[in-house]
Protein backbone atom coordinates (compact mmCIF):
# COMPACT_ATOMS: atom_id res chain seq x y z
CA UNK A 1 0.00 0.00 0.00
CA UNK A 2 1.47 3.49 -0.89
CA UNK A 3 2.72 5.79 2.01
CA UNK A 4 -0.35 8.42 1.11
CA UNK A 5 -2.63 5.69 1.61
CA UNK A 6 -1.20 4.53 4.82
CA UNK A 7 -1.56 8.45 5.25
CA UNK A 8 -5.65 8.26 4.80
CA UNK A 9 -5.62 5.81 6.90
CA UNK A 10 -4.40 6.71 9.79
CA UNK A 11 -6.44 9.68 9.47
CA UNK A 12 -9.55 7.93 9.08
CA UNK A 13 -8.07 5.44 12.58
CA UNK A 14 -8.05 8.69 14.70
CA UNK A 15 -11.58 9.65 13.81
CA UNK A 16 -12.49 6.11 14.09
CA UNK A 17 -11.24 6.13 18.30
CA UNK A 18 -12.41 9.80 18.27
CA UNK A 19 -15.68 8.65 17.67
CA UNK A 20 -15.83 5.50 20.01
CA UNK A 21 -14.48 8.21 22.43
CA UNK A 22 -17.12 10.95 22.35
CA UNK A 23 -20.56 7.86 21.22
CA UNK A 24 -19.89 4.80 22.85
CA UNK A 25 -17.50 5.50 25.75
CA UNK A 26 -20.19 7.70 26.94
CA UNK A 27 -23.31 5.75 26.50
CA UNK A 28 -21.81 3.05 28.37
CA UNK A 29 -20.92 5.28 30.93
CA UNK A 30 -24.92 6.10 31.15
CA UNK A 31 -25.61 2.78 30.77
CA UNK A 32 -24.53 1.67 33.98
CA UNK A 33 -27.20 4.03 36.10
CA UNK A 34 -29.67 1.89 34.21
CA UNK A 35 -30.63 -1.58 33.02
CA UNK A 36 -28.75 -4.39 33.99
CA UNK A 37 -28.59 -6.69 30.74
CA UNK A 38 -28.25 -10.27 30.74
CA UNK A 39 -25.47 -9.76 28.21
CA UNK A 40 -24.09 -7.45 25.87
CA UNK A 41 -20.75 -6.28 23.50
CA UNK A 42 -18.38 -5.96 25.43
CA UNK A 43 -15.84 -3.24 22.66
CA UNK A 44 -13.31 -0.67 22.51
CA UNK A 45 -12.04 1.51 19.71
CA UNK A 46 -10.09 -1.47 18.19
CA UNK A 47 -13.27 -3.80 17.14
CA UNK A 48 -14.57 -0.36 15.39
CA UNK A 49 -11.20 0.55 13.93
CA UNK A 50 -11.17 -3.44 13.17
CA UNK A 51 -14.68 -3.44 11.42
CA UNK A 52 -13.81 0.34 9.50
CA UNK A 53 -10.34 -1.67 7.76
CA UNK A 54 -12.04 -4.43 6.41
CA UNK A 55 -14.63 -2.50 4.91
CA UNK A 56 -11.64 0.17 3.29
CA UNK A 57 -10.29 -3.36 2.29
CA UNK A 58 -13.39 -3.65 0.50
CA UNK A 59 -12.62 -7.56 -0.02
CA UNK A 60 -16.06 -8.10 1.58
CA UNK A 61 -16.32 -11.93 1.27
CA UNK A 62 -14.11 -14.14 3.88
CA UNK A 63 -10.47 -12.57 3.75
CA UNK A 64 -7.78 -11.39 5.53
CA UNK A 65 -9.53 -11.19 8.69
CA UNK A 66 -11.30 -14.46 8.03
CA UNK A 67 -8.28 -15.99 8.08
CA UNK A 68 -6.18 -14.68 10.90
CA UNK A 69 -9.37 -15.32 13.39
CA UNK A 70 -9.75 -18.75 12.18
CA UNK A 71 -5.85 -19.41 12.88
CA UNK A 72 -5.86 -17.35 16.11
CA UNK A 73 -9.03 -19.28 17.44
CA UNK A 74 -7.98 -22.74 16.59
CA UNK A 75 -4.55 -21.56 18.25
CA UNK A 76 -6.12 -20.33 21.64
CA UNK A 77 -7.89 -23.37 21.80
CA UNK A 78 -5.26 -25.89 20.89
CA UNK A 79 -7.33 -27.55 17.60
CA UNK A 80 -5.90 -28.10 14.63
CA UNK A 81 -8.80 -26.39 12.22
CA UNK A 82 -11.76 -23.60 12.96
CA UNK A 83 -14.00 -23.03 10.00
CA UNK A 84 -15.68 -19.76 10.47
CA UNK A 85 -19.12 -19.19 9.37
CA UNK A 86 -22.28 -16.84 10.12
CA UNK A 87 -23.75 -18.04 13.01
CA UNK A 88 -23.43 -20.65 15.89
CA UNK A 89 -26.55 -22.42 14.58
CA UNK A 90 -25.11 -22.60 11.19
CA UNK A 91 -22.19 -24.27 12.97
CA UNK A 92 -24.16 -26.62 14.40
CA UNK A 93 -25.98 -27.31 11.38
CA UNK A 94 -22.45 -27.74 9.49
CA UNK A 95 -21.40 -29.86 12.18
CA UNK A 96 -24.29 -32.61 11.81
CA UNK A 97 -24.42 -32.50 8.19
CA UNK A 98 -21.35 -32.92 7.52
CA UNK A 99 -21.37 -36.55 9.72
CA UNK A 100 -24.13 -37.48 6.79
CA UNK A 101 -21.44 -37.26 4.09
CA UNK A 102 -20.95 -40.61 1.87
CA UNK A 103 -17.33 -39.36 2.47
CA UNK A 104 -17.05 -41.11 5.76
CA UNK A 105 -18.50 -44.27 4.55
CA UNK A 106 -19.35 -47.42 7.06
CA UNK A 107 -19.74 -43.93 9.74
CA UNK A 108 -21.91 -42.09 7.51
CA UNK A 109 -24.92 -41.32 9.63
CA UNK A 110 -28.98 -42.00 7.39
CA UNK A 111 -31.58 -41.09 8.08
CA UNK A 112 -33.44 -42.48 11.22
CA UNK A 113 -30.11 -42.88 12.86
CA UNK A 114 -29.98 -41.64 16.16
CA UNK A 115 -28.69 -39.49 18.03
CA UNK A 116 -28.15 -38.19 21.99
CA UNK A 117 -29.18 -34.84 22.72
CA UNK A 118 -31.37 -32.93 25.60
CA UNK A 119 -34.40 -31.51 25.40
CA UNK A 120 -33.10 -28.63 27.73
CA UNK A 121 -31.51 -26.32 25.57
CA UNK A 122 -31.08 -24.22 23.12
CA UNK A 123 -33.43 -24.98 19.67
CA UNK A 124 -30.57 -25.01 17.31
CA UNK A 125 -29.00 -27.23 18.82
CA UNK A 126 -31.50 -30.25 18.25
CA UNK A 127 -32.89 -28.63 14.69
CA UNK A 128 -30.00 -30.07 12.60
CA UNK A 129 -30.45 -33.55 13.83
CA UNK A 130 -34.14 -33.32 12.64
CA UNK A 131 -32.82 -31.18 9.47
CA UNK A 132 -30.90 -34.03 8.36
CA UNK A 133 -33.82 -36.74 8.70
CA UNK A 134 -32.56 -38.02 12.00
CA UNK A 135 -33.63 -39.51 15.44
CA UNK A 136 -33.37 -37.25 18.70
CA UNK A 137 -33.12 -39.18 21.74
CA UNK A 138 -33.48 -37.19 24.72
CA UNK A 139 -31.72 -38.09 27.76
CA UNK A 140 -32.89 -35.70 31.22
CA UNK A 141 -30.15 -33.02 32.92
CA UNK A 142 -28.89 -32.97 36.29
CA UNK A 143 -30.18 -29.92 38.57
CA UNK A 144 -27.37 -27.71 39.79
CA UNK A 145 -24.83 -28.49 36.27
CA UNK A 146 -28.04 -28.44 34.18
CA UNK A 147 -25.78 -30.85 31.81
CA UNK A 148 -27.33 -34.18 30.77
CA UNK A 149 -27.01 -37.26 32.85
CA UNK A 150 -24.51 -39.07 31.52
CA UNK A 151 -25.07 -41.95 33.58
CA UNK A 152 -27.92 -42.65 31.90
CA UNK A 153 -27.10 -42.36 28.67
CA UNK A 154 -25.25 -46.03 28.08
CA UNK A 155 -29.18 -47.01 28.90
CA UNK A 156 -30.33 -44.99 26.04
CA UNK A 157 -28.09 -46.33 23.50
CA UNK A 158 -29.89 -49.07 20.67
CA UNK A 159 -28.35 -50.34 17.47
CA UNK A 160 -29.07 -47.20 15.99
CA UNK A 161 -27.48 -44.81 18.07
CA UNK A 162 -24.63 -43.25 16.14
CA UNK A 163 -23.87 -39.92 18.09
CA UNK A 164 -23.89 -37.73 20.61
CA UNK A 165 -24.70 -33.56 20.55
CA UNK A 166 -25.24 -31.74 23.38
CA UNK A 167 -24.37 -28.71 25.15
CA UNK A 168 -21.98 -27.51 27.64
CA UNK A 169 -25.13 -25.81 29.04
CA UNK A 170 -24.11 -22.13 30.16
CA UNK A 171 -20.59 -22.79 29.76
CA UNK A 172 -20.82 -25.89 32.49
CA UNK A 173 -18.84 -29.00 30.61
CA UNK A 174 -20.72 -32.00 30.71
CA UNK A 175 -18.52 -34.66 32.16
CA UNK A 176 -16.44 -35.03 29.65
CA UNK A 177 -14.46 -38.28 31.08
CA UNK A 178 -17.66 -40.16 31.43
CA UNK A 179 -18.72 -39.33 28.01
CA UNK A 180 -15.48 -39.93 26.32
CA UNK A 181 -15.52 -43.69 28.06
CA UNK A 182 -19.01 -44.14 26.24
CA UNK A 183 -18.09 -42.24 22.74
CA UNK A 184 -15.32 -44.70 22.63
CA UNK A 185 -17.21 -48.23 24.04
CA UNK A 186 -19.82 -47.30 21.21
CA UNK A 187 -17.73 -45.55 18.19
CA UNK A 188 -20.42 -43.25 18.26
CA UNK A 189 -19.46 -39.29 17.29
CA UNK A 190 -19.51 -36.93 19.59
CA UNK A 191 -20.35 -33.20 18.85
CA UNK A 192 -19.81 -30.00 21.41
CA UNK A 193 -21.91 -27.16 21.18
CA UNK A 194 -19.46 -24.98 22.75
CA UNK A 195 -21.70 -21.77 22.05
CA UNK A 196 -22.15 -21.38 25.38
CA UNK A 197 -18.80 -22.16 27.00
CA UNK A 198 -15.90 -20.67 25.04
CA UNK A 199 -12.80 -20.30 27.43
CA UNK A 200 -14.23 -23.58 30.09
CA UNK A 201 -11.87 -26.27 30.62
CA UNK A 202 -12.14 -29.47 32.22
CA UNK A 203 -9.01 -30.89 33.50
CA UNK A 204 -6.77 -28.14 32.49
CA UNK A 205 -8.19 -28.55 28.67
CA UNK A 206 -10.44 -26.49 26.80
CA UNK A 207 -13.71 -27.33 25.96
CA UNK A 208 -14.35 -27.62 21.66
CA UNK A 209 -11.19 -30.14 21.79
CA UNK A 210 -12.83 -33.21 23.19
CA UNK A 211 -15.29 -34.39 21.07
CA UNK A 212 -14.63 -34.76 16.86
CA UNK A 213 -16.47 -31.44 16.30
CA UNK A 214 -17.31 -28.60 17.99
CA UNK A 215 -18.98 -25.06 17.71
CA UNK A 216 -19.18 -21.50 18.62
CA UNK A 217 -21.75 -18.83 18.60
CA UNK A 218 -20.28 -15.38 18.46
CA UNK A 219 -23.49 -13.49 18.68
CA UNK A 220 -23.58 -9.98 21.19
CA UNK A 221 -24.88 -12.11 24.11
CA UNK A 222 -21.85 -14.89 23.52
CA UNK A 223 -17.90 -14.63 25.02
CA UNK A 224 -16.82 -12.91 21.88
CA UNK A 225 -18.59 -11.61 19.23
CA UNK A 226 -19.01 -10.52 15.53
CA UNK A 227 -22.43 -9.00 15.52
CA UNK A 228 -23.45 -12.59 13.83
CA UNK A 229 -21.13 -15.67 13.27
CA UNK A 230 -19.89 -19.11 14.37
CA UNK A 231 -17.50 -21.84 13.63
CA UNK A 232 -17.05 -25.36 13.47
CA UNK A 233 -13.69 -26.77 14.82
CA UNK A 234 -12.13 -29.89 14.24
CA UNK A 235 -9.01 -31.89 14.69
CA UNK A 236 -10.03 -34.06 11.61
CA UNK A 237 -8.90 -32.82 8.23
CA UNK A 238 -11.73 -35.03 6.22
CA UNK A 239 -14.19 -33.51 8.55
CA UNK A 240 -13.05 -30.39 7.94
CA UNK A 241 -12.96 -30.94 4.21
CA UNK A 242 -16.33 -32.26 4.13
CA UNK A 243 -17.74 -28.98 6.75
CA UNK A 244 -15.53 -27.06 4.17
CA UNK A 245 -17.52 -28.70 1.42
CA UNK A 246 -21.32 -28.39 3.46
CA UNK A 247 -20.84 -24.43 4.14
CA UNK A 248 -19.44 -23.34 0.47
CA UNK A 249 -22.52 -24.60 -1.63
CA UNK A 250 -21.57 -28.08 -1.39
CA UNK A 251 -18.21 -28.08 -3.69
CA UNK A 252 -15.59 -30.37 -4.17
CA UNK A 253 -13.19 -27.91 -4.58
CA UNK A 254 -11.31 -26.78 -1.41
CA UNK A 255 -9.84 -23.30 -2.54
CA UNK A 256 -9.76 -20.42 -0.57
CA UNK A 257 -12.18 -17.45 -1.91
CA UNK A 258 -10.03 -15.82 -4.49
CA UNK A 259 -7.94 -18.87 -5.46
CA UNK A 260 -7.43 -20.93 -7.93
CA UNK A 261 -6.01 -24.84 -8.77
CA UNK A 262 -4.93 -25.28 -5.14
CA UNK A 263 -5.22 -29.59 -6.09
CA UNK A 264 -3.51 -28.87 -9.26
CA UNK A 265 -5.41 -30.80 -11.05
CA UNK A 266 -8.79 -27.97 -11.79
CA UNK A 267 -8.65 -29.84 -15.32
CA UNK A 268 -7.86 -33.42 -15.19
CA UNK A 269 -9.93 -35.51 -13.17
CA UNK A 270 -12.88 -37.02 -13.75
CA UNK A 271 -16.74 -37.08 -11.09
CA UNK A 272 -19.95 -38.74 -11.43
CA UNK A 273 -21.23 -38.38 -14.75
CA UNK A 274 -19.55 -35.01 -15.73
CA UNK A 275 -17.01 -35.36 -18.85
CA UNK A 276 -13.53 -35.57 -17.77
CA UNK A 277 -11.87 -32.52 -17.18
CA UNK A 278 -14.57 -30.19 -15.80
CA UNK A 279 -13.44 -27.33 -13.93
CA UNK A 280 -12.84 -28.92 -9.89
CA UNK A 281 -14.11 -25.24 -8.62
CA UNK A 282 -17.79 -25.99 -10.47
CA UNK A 283 -18.12 -29.87 -8.79
CA UNK A 284 -20.60 -30.55 -6.15
CA UNK A 285 -19.64 -33.53 -3.90
CA UNK A 286 -22.61 -32.39 -1.05
CA UNK A 287 -26.06 -31.17 -1.32
CA UNK A 288 -24.75 -27.97 0.72
CA UNK A 289 -25.34 -24.54 1.56
CA UNK A 290 -23.25 -21.33 1.71
CA UNK A 291 -23.23 -20.34 5.28
CA UNK A 292 -19.70 -18.32 5.15
CA UNK A 293 -18.62 -15.78 7.14
CA UNK A 294 -17.60 -11.70 6.04
CA UNK A 295 -14.60 -10.42 6.73
CA UNK A 296 -16.14 -7.57 8.67
CA UNK A 297 -17.41 -10.07 11.10
CA UNK A 298 -14.40 -11.21 11.18
CA UNK A 299 -12.81 -8.13 11.58
CA UNK A 300 -14.49 -7.67 14.65
CA UNK A 301 -13.63 -11.17 15.94
CA UNK A 302 -9.60 -10.43 15.91
CA UNK A 303 -10.18 -7.67 17.56
CA UNK A 304 -12.56 -9.51 20.19
CA UNK A 305 -10.09 -12.59 20.28
CA UNK A 306 -7.27 -10.77 21.89
CA UNK A 307 -10.15 -9.52 24.57
CA UNK A 308 -10.90 -13.19 25.07
CA UNK A 309 -8.74 -14.20 28.31
CA UNK A 310 -10.10 -10.96 30.18
CA UNK A 311 -13.52 -12.07 29.60
CA UNK A 312 -13.55 -15.46 30.54
CA UNK A 313 -11.75 -14.01 33.98
CA UNK A 314 -14.49 -11.52 34.50
CA UNK A 315 -17.51 -13.65 33.87
CA UNK A 316 -15.84 -16.36 36.54
CA UNK A 317 -15.38 -13.72 38.84
CA UNK A 318 -18.98 -12.12 38.67
CA UNK A 319 -20.02 -15.48 38.93
CA UNK A 320 -17.99 -15.99 41.80
CA UNK A 321 -19.66 -12.58 43.10
CA UNK A 322 -23.38 -13.97 42.83
CA UNK A 323 -22.38 -17.41 44.09
CA UNK A 324 -21.48 -15.77 47.79
CA UNK A 325 -24.19 -13.44 48.02
CA UNK A 326 -26.82 -16.26 46.69
CA UNK A 327 -25.79 -18.60 49.24
CA UNK A 328 -27.86 -17.41 52.01
CA UNK A 329 -31.05 -18.46 50.05
CA UNK A 330 -29.88 -21.45 49.60
CA UNK A 331 -32.76 -22.93 51.34
CA UNK A 332 -35.09 -21.45 49.07
CA UNK A 333 -32.83 -21.93 45.91
CA UNK A 334 -30.93 -24.30 44.12
CA UNK A 335 -27.49 -22.58 42.91
CA UNK A 336 -25.40 -23.60 39.90
CA UNK A 337 -22.93 -26.15 40.74
CA UNK A 338 -19.48 -26.87 38.17
CA UNK A 339 -19.07 -29.75 37.01
CA UNK A 340 -16.28 -32.31 38.85
CA UNK A 341 -12.89 -30.94 37.44
CA UNK A 342 -14.29 -28.49 35.54
CA UNK A 343 -13.48 -24.39 35.77
CA UNK A 344 -16.48 -23.08 34.00
CA UNK A 345 -16.47 -19.88 31.39
CA UNK A 346 -19.67 -19.04 32.50
CA UNK A 347 -22.29 -17.84 30.14
CA UNK A 348 -24.72 -17.00 33.16
CA UNK A 349 -25.56 -17.81 36.62
CA UNK A 350 -28.74 -20.10 36.38
CA UNK A 351 -30.82 -20.00 39.62
CA UNK A 352 -33.70 -22.21 40.17
CA UNK A 353 -36.72 -22.02 42.73
CA UNK A 354 -37.20 -24.93 44.91
CA UNK A 355 -40.53 -26.59 44.61
CA UNK A 356 -40.81 -25.61 48.66
CA UNK A 357 -39.94 -22.05 48.40
CA UNK A 358 -43.15 -19.92 49.71
CA UNK A 359 -43.03 -17.90 45.83
CA UNK A 360 -42.58 -18.81 42.31
CA UNK A 361 -40.18 -18.69 39.41
CA UNK A 362 -42.18 -16.57 37.72
CA UNK A 363 -42.81 -13.95 40.93
CA UNK A 364 -39.07 -13.79 41.42
CA UNK A 365 -38.00 -12.84 37.65
CA UNK A 366 -41.13 -10.30 37.30
CA UNK A 367 -39.27 -8.49 41.08
CA UNK A 368 -35.72 -8.57 38.96
CA UNK A 369 -37.24 -7.06 35.80
CA UNK A 370 -39.05 -4.48 37.62
CA UNK A 371 -36.16 -3.90 39.09
CA UNK A 372 -35.05 -3.58 35.87
CA UNK A 373 -32.94 -6.81 36.62
CA UNK A 374 -32.86 -8.56 32.93
CA UNK A 375 -33.62 -12.31 32.97
CA UNK A 376 -34.14 -15.20 30.94
CA UNK A 377 -35.28 -18.68 30.50
CA UNK A 378 -32.62 -21.46 29.89
CA UNK A 379 -33.88 -20.95 26.35
CA UNK A 380 -36.22 -23.84 24.99
CA UNK A 381 -37.23 -25.10 28.71
CA UNK A 382 -38.45 -28.47 27.82
CA UNK A 383 -38.38 -28.58 23.85
CA UNK A 384 -40.10 -31.64 23.18
CA UNK A 385 -43.48 -29.26 24.85
CA UNK A 386 -42.10 -26.58 21.80
CA UNK A 387 -45.32 -25.97 19.53
CA UNK A 388 -42.51 -26.45 16.94
CA UNK A 389 -41.47 -29.52 17.49
CA UNK A 390 -45.18 -31.35 18.17
CA UNK A 391 -45.39 -33.94 15.44
CA UNK A 392 -41.62 -34.88 14.94
CA UNK A 393 -40.29 -37.62 15.83
CA UNK A 394 -38.13 -38.36 18.51
CA UNK A 395 -37.40 -40.94 21.84
CA UNK A 396 -37.71 -39.59 25.26
CA UNK A 397 -35.40 -42.19 27.57
CA UNK A 398 -36.88 -42.49 30.57
CA UNK A 399 -38.43 -39.13 31.56
CA UNK A 400 -37.61 -35.44 31.41
CA UNK A 401 -38.71 -34.70 34.93
CA UNK A 402 -35.77 -32.42 35.48
CA UNK A 403 -35.69 -30.98 32.84
CA UNK A 404 -39.41 -29.94 33.29
CA UNK A 405 -38.73 -28.65 36.56
CA UNK A 406 -36.13 -26.08 34.71
CA UNK A 407 -38.97 -25.52 32.26
CA UNK A 408 -41.04 -24.46 35.80
CA UNK A 409 -38.69 -23.13 38.09
CA UNK A 410 -35.25 -22.27 36.24
CA UNK A 411 -33.93 -18.48 34.84
CA UNK A 412 -30.67 -16.81 35.09
CA UNK A 413 -28.85 -13.98 35.26
CA UNK A 414 -25.93 -12.56 33.76
CA UNK A 415 -22.36 -12.95 34.31
CA UNK A 416 -21.08 -10.63 31.38
CA UNK A 417 -18.02 -8.97 31.38
CA UNK A 418 -19.42 -5.66 31.00
CA UNK A 419 -20.92 -6.10 34.47
CA UNK A 420 -19.25 -3.59 36.93
CA UNK A 421 -18.88 -3.49 40.50
CA UNK A 422 -21.58 -1.21 40.95
CA UNK A 423 -23.93 -3.09 39.07
CA UNK A 424 -23.35 -6.74 40.90
CA UNK A 425 -23.45 -4.39 43.88
CA UNK A 426 -27.25 -3.37 42.72
CA UNK A 427 -28.41 -6.71 42.09
CA UNK A 428 -27.19 -8.12 45.25
CA UNK A 429 -28.96 -5.25 46.79
CA UNK A 430 -32.05 -5.92 45.11
CA UNK A 431 -32.56 -9.48 45.46
CA UNK A 432 -31.81 -8.75 48.90
CA UNK A 433 -35.00 -6.60 49.05
CA UNK A 434 -36.82 -9.74 47.64
CA UNK A 435 -36.10 -11.77 50.91
CA UNK A 436 -36.93 -9.31 53.46
CA UNK A 437 -40.19 -9.46 52.66
CA UNK A 438 -40.53 -13.53 52.71
C1 LIG B 1 -26.13 -23.59 23.14
C2 LIG B 1 -26.38 -22.77 21.92
N1 LIG B 1 -26.17 -23.32 20.70
C3 LIG B 1 -26.36 -22.63 19.58
C4 LIG B 1 -26.77 -21.32 19.60
C5 LIG B 1 -27.00 -20.58 18.31
O1 LIG B 1 -26.09 -19.57 18.08
P1 LIG B 1 -26.44 -18.35 17.07
O2 LIG B 1 -27.35 -17.44 17.81
O3 LIG B 1 -25.12 -17.74 16.76
O4 LIG B 1 -27.09 -18.94 15.88
C6 LIG B 1 -27.01 -20.70 20.82
C7 LIG B 1 -27.46 -19.29 20.82
O5 LIG B 1 -27.42 -18.55 21.73
C8 LIG B 1 -26.80 -21.43 22.00
O6 LIG B 1 -27.02 -20.88 23.21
Amino acid sequence: MKKSVLRIKKRIFDNVKEFYGAYHQIDSAKKNTGHIPYASRVFDENELIALVDSSLDFWLTAGRYADKFEKGLASFLGIKYCLLTNSGSSANLLAVSALTSSLLKSRQLKPGDEVITTACGFPTTLNPILQNNLVPVFVDVELGTYDIQVEKIEKAITKRTKGIFVAHTLGNPVDINGLSKIVKKYNLWWIEDNCDSLGSKYKGRFTGTFGDISTCSFYPAHHITMGEGGAVLTDNPLLRRIIMSFRDWGRACYCDTGKDNTCGKRFSQKFGNLPYGYDHKYVYSHIGYNLKVTDMQAAIGCAQLKKLPGFIDARKRNFCFLKKHFKKYEDYLILPVPTEGSDPSWFGFPILVRESAPFTRNDLVNYLEQNKIATRMLFGGNLTKQPAYKNVKYRIFEDLRNTDLVMNNLFWIGVYPGLNRYMLTYIKNTIKGFFKKI
